[in-house]
């Protein structure tokens, strides 16, 4: 091949291989969260239509770019080029070839039509040959509330669904435009305001248990250390995410889902429906619980069997049984409770507990805004360690 062609080919090449680099390091390849690894009926079905259609893109780009190649080699012009120089035969109005040209790409896109129409009606149709359970989901900025209408539970940023059983998601926005991801079950749909928009997704067992090995929790893992002995904990922690930029905390809105054995699940739910039990004692949980309605943390949140009622931010009541916090973004511990507590526009900026609530310094010591509730330090770590007692 001539130096000329290499040359042209090799920068666009070189850009492409530092993208897909730059994409490894940033974590665009990540295995938990990666959508070319399903692990349940409607992800895989998304993916076997994705895999068609690169397929069939990818004969084609060979077959036309090599066809190309050939022709620019072969039949370009040798020499200089001026006006005078006449025009190549043109191969317009050849029947044969036109004609040929339309059938295989009519033959080439109903390849891709068939499982996509096919995909289209199963995705859109849940599954009735076996009960379904229903989750209502609420995005707001910038965390997720879940509700099991059924069962009564609510809770934040974190939902239970039973493996192997069809999930219909109802999606609502309590503000602005969301989207509702959980990539190794299924692709995303948005949450519009004024809309009712749904989607079921499933997880299959026998998938997880071949697929999904760093994914799995059982006694004995660090981050179930702190639950009670009783606490339903055989499963697998899936990752979600807001895939639709919603704000300054978009990228911060993220959510789990555990999925658990039907045994399990049924635990899990009666556990979310009870109120809250702290396993302080007496003495140390009513001061965290006093100093909890004292500064107004219960105008926002609820923490079911106390008199904290607050509808605006996320149900605390069982917030330390939870993976996570802050929308899915730090690891539930007291340490990053407290970090939470003391500084939430830290972590996630702009949301509504940083902008209407604490007096909090920025890093050079001066007061980030408005401070309507203050609190001490020795405060912030009886309100951390009480919240992460409410098992
Ligand atoms: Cu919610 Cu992005």
């Amino acid at each position: 091949m001539p130096k000329r062609y290499l040359k042209a080919v090799s920068v666009p090449l070189s850009r492409i291989l530092l993208a897909l680099l730059a994409m490894s390091i940033t974590g665009c390849v990540d295995g938990v969260r990666s959508t070319l690894n399903p692990l349940g009926p409607v992800a895989e079905r998304q993916m076997s239509t994705f895999m068609v259609t690169l397929w069939v893109s990818l004969v084609m780009f060979a077959v036309v770019g090599s066809f190309l190649v050939y022709c620019i080699m072969k039949f370009h012009h040798k020499g200089e080029i001026t006006k005078d120089t006449p025009l190549p035969d043109q191969a317009h109005g050849n029947a044969l070839t036109e004609i040929g040209l339309i059938l295989v790409s009519v033959f080439l896109v109903g390849i891709i039509a068939v499982p996509t129409v096919q995909g289209v009606f199963y995705v859109g149709t849940v599954p009735t040959d076996e009960k379904v359970y229903e989750v209502n989901v609420t995005g707001l900025q910038w965390w997720w509330k879940f509700e099991y209408p059924e069962y009564g539970v609510v809770t934040a940023n974190e939902i239970a669904i039973p493996a192997g059983r069809p999930v219909k998601f109802n999606l609502q926005t309590a503000d602005v435009l969301h989207s509702f991801w959980v990539p190794r079950l299924g692709g995303k749909m948005d949450l519009n305001p004024g809309q009712d928009n749904w989607l079921w997704l499933q997880a299959d067992p026998d998938m997880l248990a071949a697929d999904a090995k760093e994914l799995s929790i059982s006694e004995g893992s660090p981050r179930w250390e702190h639950l009670p002995k009783d606490y339903p904990f055989q499963g697998y922690v899936l990752y979600g995410q807001c895939a639709e930029y919603c704000g300054s905390s978009h990228a911060f809105m993220q959510f789990r889902v555990l999925v658990l054995d039907d045994a399990n699940f049924q635990k899990w739910v009666a556990w979310q429906k009870s109120d809250a039990k702290s396993d302080l004692p007496e003495g140390e949980r009513s001061v965290g619980q006093q100093l909890f309605t004292r500064e107004k943390c219960a105008t926002c949140h609820t923490v079911r069997g106390t008199n904290a009622r607050g509808l605006v931010g996320p149900d605390l009541t069982h917030i330390g049984t939870r993976t996570s916090i802050a929308a899915g973004w730090m690891e539930n511990t007291v340490e990053n409770m407290g970090k939470w507590i003391q500084n939430p526009g830290a972590i996630k900026p702009e949301n509504i507990m940083h902008t209407t609530g604490y007096k909090h310094y920025d890093k050079w010591g001066g007061l980030v805004n408005n401070p309507q509730i203050e609190i001490t330090d020795a405060e912030r770590d009886v309100l951390a360690k009480y919240l992460y007692s409410l098992k």
